[in-house]
């Protein structure tokens, strides 16, 4: 098939095909004292078949080698997978992304690609240009439309934010100019994630997101777990910062579920047992505290200080009862945990007789940035505790979160964002673990959070160690480079229809480069992320191997500290 054969018969006789075709304004139309100008239209091909998700368009490759020294970027880019083309239906104009292409007709050099819509624009009667952008598609072209180059001003257009509150985080792809920006109250209210390989910048996009997103709020609520002690660095001048050293989050704040998976050690039946008793004395040691007599019913999980001796004294007590249902072990199980517990100065942070008085209001306030006193996000860098409970540890502290949000509902409405980084720790697939607290509680909040003003952030290597489901629940997502096929999969999944072409240029993004697409912004964009500047990067460089053993010198000072705090398990 000869491309210039299916052109209209008045073009025909043009032999010059890579000539744009000027579109004829009608003088009438034009505001009176407004130049006309006459825009230049980049005749590239035709629309071949529309079919719900599968159109295709053919493209003359000879006029798209014609563009390619264009000096408009975006023209230059023209036909190009990953990159836009525009057709006119009626009065306006149908922006479409270029999925795949594929060699139709090698003589004539004819290629033909599947596209995905976008949305569409009205066309501006001065310039010919589109305006208005919207989202999803009124109007299909028919077979026979004519297919154009879209201009870095029509991506200037199609790009441009709206009135809502946003942040701009780079540069649009193939433009080196248009802003690429997420929407912040679109991208929060339905959780996102932020994915990709290893070292292709997650963590210090993830930095760039929260930094932006603290400027636009500095009265914002965000808490950040890092499981490896990276964004401290990142956060030192706008977050509160907490470790082992300083989070003291007290035991009594647990509720049964997570006593039970830090208490209790036993395996088989004797679980179920140790749970029973455990159950029973915590219920005693809870209600013994003066707050427990203003309440008329009290449940195990209330967070209500308690003494750890306390609970160890109840239940060497029920151990000495006759008429118990079982043997001594599962007390004496119960009640040597416990004190190992507190004896472990590994666990200080948490099991500390420090930490019997009522804080709780105060602890929330600190963790969730109430009030923020100008620092908008809470780093709760976890590396240093004990890896046995961590994820018991995680769970507390998503849990507060959701408990804060369901108990404050009539109050003035504060909400909060959860970021969990290594997010596949902590909400794996049933393959990966069994069930657990943090699990459920993240799952939990996936799936109601968004009522209750909680937003979830996830962020991982492993997309499709995630549990099923949680990545749908994200309403918008941040893929960087993944290079493993089936984690490809998994966001593909994920992704709505008309980011598909897009998807497909996932394995091949640069670092830095992302796409992203769903709520969070307007159509699917990919975008070079900005550069951050080094004092607001995590704390993930590579090492540089070549230039480090270059160095000497004092070896024996280091060795010593590192011993000494290896020794002592603090940093
Ligand atoms: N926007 C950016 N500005 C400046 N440097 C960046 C940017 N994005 C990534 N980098 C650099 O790329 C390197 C890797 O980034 P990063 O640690 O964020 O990757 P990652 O995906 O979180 O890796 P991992 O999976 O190992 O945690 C770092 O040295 C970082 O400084
Ligand atoms: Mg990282």
């Amino acid at each position: 098939m000869d491309i210039s054969a299916r052109r209209p018969t008045d073009r025909a006789g043009h032999p010059d095909q890579s000539a744009p075709i000027p579109i004829a304004v009608p003088d009438a139309a034009a505001p009176t004292g407004v130049p006309v100008v006459n825009a230049t239209l980049h005749h590239i091909g035709f629309v071949m078949e529309i079919s719900g998700s599968e159109s295709q368009v053919t493209l003359d490759a000879s006029l798209l080698t014609s563009l390619n020294s264009h000096s408009d970027s975006s023209i230059a880019m023209s036909g190009q997978v990953g990159s836009q083309i525009k057709i006119r239906v009626g009065s306006s104009w149908l922006l479409a992304n270029i999925r795949t292409q594929k060699m139709y007709e090698r003589d004539h050099k004819i290629i033909t690609a599947q596209v995905d819509f976008l949305g569409e624009g009205d066309e501006d009667i001065v310039t010919g240009k589109i305006c208005n952008f919207r989202r999803g598609v009124t109007r299909y072209p028919v077979p026979g439309s004519e297919v154009y180059a879209v201009s870095s001003s029509d991506l200037k257009q199609v790009y441009a934010t709206d009135a809502r509150a946003n942040v701009e985080i780079g540069t649009v792809f193939p433009t080196q100019d248009i802003r690429g920006a997420l929407y912040v109250d679109a991208m929060l209210g339905k959780h996102f994630a932020l994915l990709g390989s290893t070292g292709t910048g997650k963590s210090t996009s993830a930095a760039l997101i929260l930094h932006k997103i603290c400027d636009i709020a500095p009265e914002g609520h965000i808490v950040m777990i890092d499981p490896h002690g990276e964004y401290s660095a990142a956060f030192k001048n706008n977050g509160a910062l907490f470790d082992v050293n300083n989070l003291a989050i007290p035991y009594w704040m647990m509720n049964f579920a997570e006593h039970y998976e830090i208490f209790v050690t036993s395996n088989g039946d004797d679980r179920q047992i140790d749970s029973d008793i455990l159950a029973k004395c915590l219920l005693q040691a809870r209600s013994k505290n003066r707050i427990a007599e203003t309440i008329g019913k009290l449940t195990v999980d209330a967070p209500i200080p308690y003494l750890l001796s306390d609970l160890t004294t109840i239940i060497q007590n029920e151990m000495g009862r006759l008429n118990k249902a079982t043997s001594s072990v599962p007390f004496m199980r119960l009640k040597n945990k416990i004190d190992e517990l507190k004896a472990d100065p590994r666990y200080n942070f948490m099991f500390s007789g420090m930490l019997v008085g009522d804080t709780m209001a105060e602890f929330v306030g600190k963790i969730f940035r109430m009030p923020s006193n100008g620092k908008p996000i809470s780093i709760i860098d976890v590396s240093g505790v004990p890896s046995d409970i961590t994820s018991t540890v995680v769970a507390v502290l998503s849990r507060l979160v959701f408990d804060y949000a369901i108990w404050s509902r009539n109050e003035p409405q504060r909400p909060i964002l959860l970021v969990c980084e290594e997010a596949h720790r902590y909400i794996p697939s049933e393959q990966v673990s069994k069930d657990s607290a943090v699990r459920s509680i993240l799952e939990r909040i996936a799936k109601e959070g968004r009522k209750y003003g909680v937003s979830l952030g996830l962020i991982t290597q492993r997309p499709s160690d995630l549990a099923e489901g949680v990545l749908s629940q994200c309403g918008t997502i941040i893929s960087m480079r993944l290079n493993n096929d089936r984690d490809q999969a998994f966001v593909r999944a994920a992704m709505p229809e008309g980011a598909r072409g897009f998807l497909d240029s996932i394995p091949a993004l640069r670092n830095r480069e992302c796409i992203i697409c769903g709520e969070g912004v307007s159509i699917p964009i990919r975008v070079a992320l900005d550069n951050l500047e080094e004092e607001k990067r995590p704390a993930s460089d590579d090492p540089l191997f070549s230039q480090l053993w270059q160095e000497t010198g004092g070896e024996a000072e280091i060795l010593e500290r590192v011993v000494r705090r290896w020794r002592a398990q603090g940093r």
